[in-house]
């Protein structure tokens, strides 16, 4: 049996996932949403050859290369895989609280990221940033994908994300006698410093830290700054030396601005901005990654899933002025990107967050650039984010116009990753 032979009996005996590369691929469907022009294509023709794609055109004017594997996705339309540039895939499954989850061992946690990883890979989001994990699981789970041992996105991983003593991302849930730290504890410019090259050795490819307090952290207030200026210039300036993208927690005014002048590749969460933030931003460049649907989450899901009346009350402070932040920033013309911070809601529900976008001010258009051409661009992958010549092949298809209706990006009926058809 030659190789094409094997991928159909294997077609035959799984249903789900074809996880067949074919050398070369003719892609046909209804439509194409070109997301750099905002042009919705009618009866788009692609050739992928191994994981590139290497044609783009129309039915008709594009010729079927002898030997192509053909797909026609008939009444659908075709996008660049989604990305999603906050998740924190080693979280527990629906139905168990952060809390319980926080109680899991190691190997438990890895094997959440497993499962999460393809959960979201299915759901269209082909790449994923990683944004803080303990005992450098998720980049463990990123090498395994990588090394086509296991199914999942293309992932961005931090190790632990960086944190003041008793900061948000630090270990404020054991008694003083444990004596216990999260991993990526550092006080201090050189201590912040090293912990950057610590995350980098063990396999970081982008860099965390926590520059206020937060919602889901004991004791800490959304509001206070954490992490000095000092600090986190020493953090961005040792993760940028070496090549890496840095992301910083901030819901509070004082913590975002330190952030953005620190030169941070990008701020999560943004919760309470002011016009001076926003100058700020958009004269540095930076990119807001705001995660938008949790609040409707945790306050209709949050009590029935064990989290505790101090997290649902800094999430009651915190969503009002998050959406109202988010308007402003997408009328000022900051630059966004899709970050859902995917563990406080179910891993695979990333969609969700794109019709909210839309809701607080984006346009459709926007809100699939957001998470398609401006996630590539904070990442400096230029090969990423389009259905153009010469990019990796990460496609996926849904049944309808997103353009019109934004929510069918939460049924994603084909996914294509690195040229290999994963669901479809
Ligand atoms: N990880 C963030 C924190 O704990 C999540 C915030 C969720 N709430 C929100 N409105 N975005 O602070």
């Amino acid at each position: 049996m030659n190789f094409k032979g094997v991928c159909f009996a294997l077609l035959l005996l799984v249903s789900s996932a074809a996880n067949c590369v074919s050398a070369t691929t003719y892609l046909t469907a209804a439509a194409m949403v070109d997301v750099k022009s905002g042009e919705l294509i009618a009866n788009p023709a692609i050739i992928v050859e191994a994981n590139k794609i290497t044609s783009v055109g129309v039915v008709g004017e594009l010729d079927i290369p002898a030997g192509a594997e053909e797909i026609n996705l008939a009444g659908m339309t075709v996008l660049p895989g989604f990305m999603d540039m906050h998740v924190h895939l080693d979280s527990a499954q629906d139905g168990v609280s952060f809390l319980e989850s926080r109680l899991q061992s190691v190997p438990r946690r890895a094997v959440n990221a497993v499962a999460n990883a393809k959960t979201t890979l299915m759901s269209g989001f082909t790449s994923v940033r990683n944004l803080g994990a303990a005992n450098y699981t998720v980049i463990a789970v990123r090498n395994s994908i990588d090394s086509g041992q296991i199914d999942g996105p293309r992932i961005w991983a931090a190790g632990p994300s960086l944190s003041i003593t008793g900061g948000h991302c630090d270990d404020n849930y054991s008694p003083p006698e444990k004596q216990s730290f999260s991993q990526g504890v550092a006080d201090g410019p050189w201590a912040a410093r090293a912990k950057v090259r610590e995350n980098i050795k063990y396999g970081a490819n982008t860099i965390k830290l926590c520059a206020t307090g937060g919602v889901f952290s004991r004791g800490t207030k959304v509001g206070e700054i954490q992490y000095s200026l000092a600090e986190m210039e020493a953090i961005v300036d040792e993760a940028h030396r070496r090549g890496l993208v840095v992301a910083a927690h901030a819901h509070g005014t004082e913590g975002i601005k330190a952030a953005i002048m620190a030169g941070v590749d990008s701020v999560e969460h943004v919760s309470f901005l002011d016009k001076e933030a926003i100058q700020l931003a958009k004269k540095n460049g930076t990119v807001f990654s705001m995660d938008i649907y949790n609040t409707e989450y945790t306050l209709t899901f949050g009590e029935q899933n064990g989290v505790p009346e101090e997290n649902l009350a800094k999430e009651r402070a915190v969503g009002t002025k998050q959406r109202e932040s988010f308007t402003a920033a997408v009328e000022a013309g900051v630059k966004m990107v899709m970050g859902t911070d995917a563990a406080i809601f179910p891993h695979g529900l990333n969609a969700r967050q794109f019709s909210r976008m839309v809701q607080f001010g984006m346009t459709e258009l926007q809100a699939l650039q957001a998470a398609t051409i401006n996630a590539a661009a904070l990442m400096k992958q230029e090969d990423l984010g389009q259905i153009a010549v010469g990019y990796l092949a990460d496609i996926v298809a849904v049944a309808g116009n997103p353009l019109d209706d934004i929510s069918i990006t939460e049924n994603v009926a084909f996914v294509m990753k690195d040229g290999k058809v994963y669901k479809q």
